[in-house]
């Protein structure tokens, strides 16, 4: 059966890295994939023609598809346009109305890519932890919030909310992981000062009664950020809430040297044997460097590798991908991001792409 792959582009390099996604999807399906794929607006681009950031029928279309592979969104463009309509607000839709509940982001230490962290070889060589984030609840998305003028001055509300059942639906995804990797989850919040900390703590203390064979441990979000720069490798599975999650992700993102080789998936409740599923690189959307050819799509190139892990059912395929970054990786070429020395061979992102493409 074929499956149908809607792809958003989105704003600034996402533009970019998502044309080479295609072209891999393109060599993939001479390969035995078998997927249709549509191209669609989200974000900045889709206000600029809709005047909203996520129109009725991307989201429909994205409802109806086995899988979204998004670019990047955002820019300063778009600063002074209001929160509601936002290219932000497109990709928190899409993952509110599919209901994403789960982010998964490995940080992942290729070996020919020691030298661009800025920690010490040692501390990061090897490198394989995943950060599981809870995306749809918290203080994204907890109401009250807004700006309101009182009496005594202007007065800013957010609402950090959780419900045990988001506690225990995301802490499942974690021992699940652990468990096809090295039985251990972290589970972070801050319990000392925070009500929900308090019934995350609790609840993922119940959950892991079914996970026994996992190793549980609790840390504090600032001491799990401490540890991921003094020593990452202790950690296995980190499972946290919204807004720590996008925190500790771009630090743990950090450490393996650029944030333009991370893929995440966002997926969805199981039903039926489907869940939606969104697959996104972590780096955002560089204006600075969009439409010169320069971003790196190895980020992009891994989320649809995730893609076809998680909801095309197709590991084979998405090994073969992983190897041929690895591959390339090894003989030296690098987009300017994760170019370090004069032995390598400095390449644009649309050679990246041909080169990528070549190895598969
Ligand atoms: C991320 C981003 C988003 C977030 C922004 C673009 C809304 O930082 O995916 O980590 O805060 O979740
Ligand atoms: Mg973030």
């Amino acid at each position: 059966m074929s499956s149908k792959i809607l792809v958003l582009p989105g704003d600034g390099i996402g533009v970019e890295v998502a044309d080479q996604a295609i072209r891999v999807i393109e060599k993939l399906n001479e390969q035995g994939l078998n997927a249709s794929y549509e191209k669609d607006l989200v974000g900045g681009a889709s206000y600029d023609v809709n005047g909203e950031p996520l129109t009725n029928s991307v989201l429909e279309k994205a409802k109806n598809s086995d899988a979204v592979l998004l670019g990047a969104v955002g820019g300063s463009k778009w600063d002074d346009v209001e929160r509601s309509k936002r290219p932000e607000a497109g990709l928190l839709g899409l993952r509110k109305e599919l209901e994403l509940f789960a982010n998964l982001r490995p940080a992942l230490v290729f070996d020919a890519l020691v030298s661009a962290s800025t920690l010490k070889n040692e501390v990061v060589n090897n490198l394989d932890i995943m950060i599981v984030r809870e995306l749809t609840g918290g203080v994204y998305f907890g109401q009250p919030r807004g700006i309101e003028d009182t009496p005594n001055g202007k007065k800013a509300i957010d609402t950090q909310i959780y419900y045990d059942y988001e506690i225990d639906r995301i802490a499942r995804v974690a021992f699940d992981l652990a468990r096809k990797r090295n039985n251990k989850v972290t589970s972070v919040e801050k319990a000392n000062v925070m009500e929900t900390g308090v019934l995350w703590r609790e609840i993922v203390k119940e959950t892991h009664k079914d996970f026994s064979d996992i190793t549980l441990e609790n840390m504090l979000a600032d001491n799990c950020a401490m540890q991921l720069v003094r020593n990452p490798k202790q950690f296995d599975v980190i499972v946290t809430d919204n807004l720590f999650g996008d925190l500790l992700s771009d630090c743990a993102a950090m450490l393996t040297g650029s944030l333009g080789m991370l893929p995440s998936a966002s997926l969805g409740e199981e039903k039926n044997g489907k869940r939606h599923g969104l697959f996104e690189p972590v780096h955002g959307s560089a204006p600075d460097i969009a439409g010169q050819d320069k971003a790196n799509p190895i980020a992009t190139i891994l989320s649809l590798s995730m893609m076809l892990k998680y909801n095309l059912n197709k590991p084979e395929l998405s090994n073969k991908v992983e190897s041929a970054v690895q591959k390339i990786l090894s003989e030296g070429y690098r987009t300017g991001d994760i170019y370090t020395n004069e032995d390598q061979t400095l390449v644009s992102c649309s050679k990246m792409g041909d080169l990528i493409i070549e190895r598969i």
